[in-house]
């Protein structure tokens, strides 16, 4: 790509910059195209008629969890299961941690172009760390209309400060604290799935040596034309869990449950987990990294804070032995090292299931 295309993706794929600018105009390649009714953002929103609602996903005690508490940790197991996602609640992260993310972010959006730009995801080189579009990867695709900020915040020994944000003041040490709360909390959640899988405690954490974490905070402007674009397209996330603070009041994740979209209603203080392809793998499917997306509103701007935890790049990631034992279930997934799954599913847009699918056996 020379630097003019380069220059030219940057400015006219900003979409913060677009909403402001002319926010009645939407650029043709924001616009969904090809995709099933039921699909269609607008249809999605009136889901009162299907057996289930946003009531229905999991919630799970936190503090319970990790007092090791069988009822809780049946619950969570089920939640896997059955939704792939749930609530966490009572998770003891100080209110000022969260809020700190909160406010700092939305100095930051809110900062000129040039300012947020000076750590753009298209200086970063060999790196897709910064500011910027998070999902450009070919020419034609329908774009996301979201900016984002992507950091790889753990192991400390990755970390790259000079693509962390320097303004607003106080704001890296926000992002510092938010992000040690989450990785405490992701690694408790992932002794407890340990314990679910019928494992000792400790060995799902073990192959996460170094716990790898990346944080996106996605910033989805207001829309004039809800019903025909997404903030975020739909797609499943790529590590073992994922740990996503939304905004309290505002709507905008969905999830598919049997074909239809579900909103995930905000719950104040409280974090979205989901299960992502690595656990899928491992459990041969029992848990499923299932298909989730964010839709826009006309009046208002949302912020979401997505970790994804990551099982280490050298692992080599196959069903366990002792699942397939325990449910007769022939083995759906081939090895792969979860470093090759990932550079495969970063290098393709996030479409959906394509990775898992990928990974599952007849599929060479
Ligand atoms: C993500 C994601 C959901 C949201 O960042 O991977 O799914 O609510 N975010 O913004
Ligand atoms: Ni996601």
């Amino acid at each position: 790509m020379s630097s003019f295309d380069t220059a030219n993706l940057s400015v006219e794929a900003n979409v913060q910059e677009l909403a402001r600018s002319n926010p009645l105009k939407i650029p043709e390649k924001f616009f969904l195209k090809n995709i099933d009714e039921q699909d269609m953002p607008e249809s999605t929103l009136a889901n009162t008629s299907h057996d289930f609602s946003f009531d229905d996903i999991p919630i799970i005690d936190f503090s319970l969890l990790s007092s090791g508490h069988e009822e809780e940790l049946k619950k969570l197991d089920l939640a896997c299961k059955e939704w792939g996602f749930f609530q966490l609640v009572n998770h003891g992260v100080a209110g000022e941690v969260l809020q700190g993310m909160k406010d700092g972010s939305a100095k930051f959006f809110e900062l000129p172009l040039e300012e947020k730009n000076k750590i753009s995801i298209l200086a970063a080189k060999g790196t897709r760390e910064g500011y910027g579009q998070a999902h450009v990867a070919t020419e034609e695709q329908t774009l996301d209309w979201s900016d984002a900020l992507l950091l790889k915040v753990y192991p400390f020994q990755i970390r790259k400060l000079e693509n962390w944000p320097t303004t607003p003041k106080g704001y890296k040490e926000a992002i510092e604290a938010y992000a040690s709360e989450v990785k405490r909390i992701g690694e408790e959640i992932i002794r407890s799935l340990s314990l679910t899988m019928g494992m000792e405690k400790d060995v799902l954490l073990g192959l996460h040596q170094d716990l790898r974490a990346t944080l996106r905070v996605n910033y989805i402007p207001p829309c004039s034309m809800p019903d025909k674009v997404l903030g975020l397209s739909a797609h499943a996330d790529a590590g073992t869990i994922t740990v996503l603070m939304q905004q309290d009041d505002i709507i905008g994740l969905q999830i598919r449950k049997q074909g239809h979209w579900v909103s995930v209603q905000p719950i104040p203080n409280s974090f979205v987990v989901n299960v992502g392809d690595a656990l899928e793998m491992w459990s041969n499917g029992k848990y499923e990294s299932i298909e989730h997306r964010a839709v826009t509103n006309k009046s208002k701007a949302r912020m979401s804070f997505a970790t994804f935890i990551l099982p280490h790049v050298d692992v080599e990631i196959e069903p366990f032995d002792h699942i397939l034992e325990s449910t007769g279930m022939i083995q759906k997934y081939k090895k792969v090292k979860y470093g090759d799954y990932l550079i495969q599913s970063l290098k393709r847009k996030m479409e959906g299931k394509e990775h898992t699918q990928n990974a599952k056996l007849g599929n060479t």
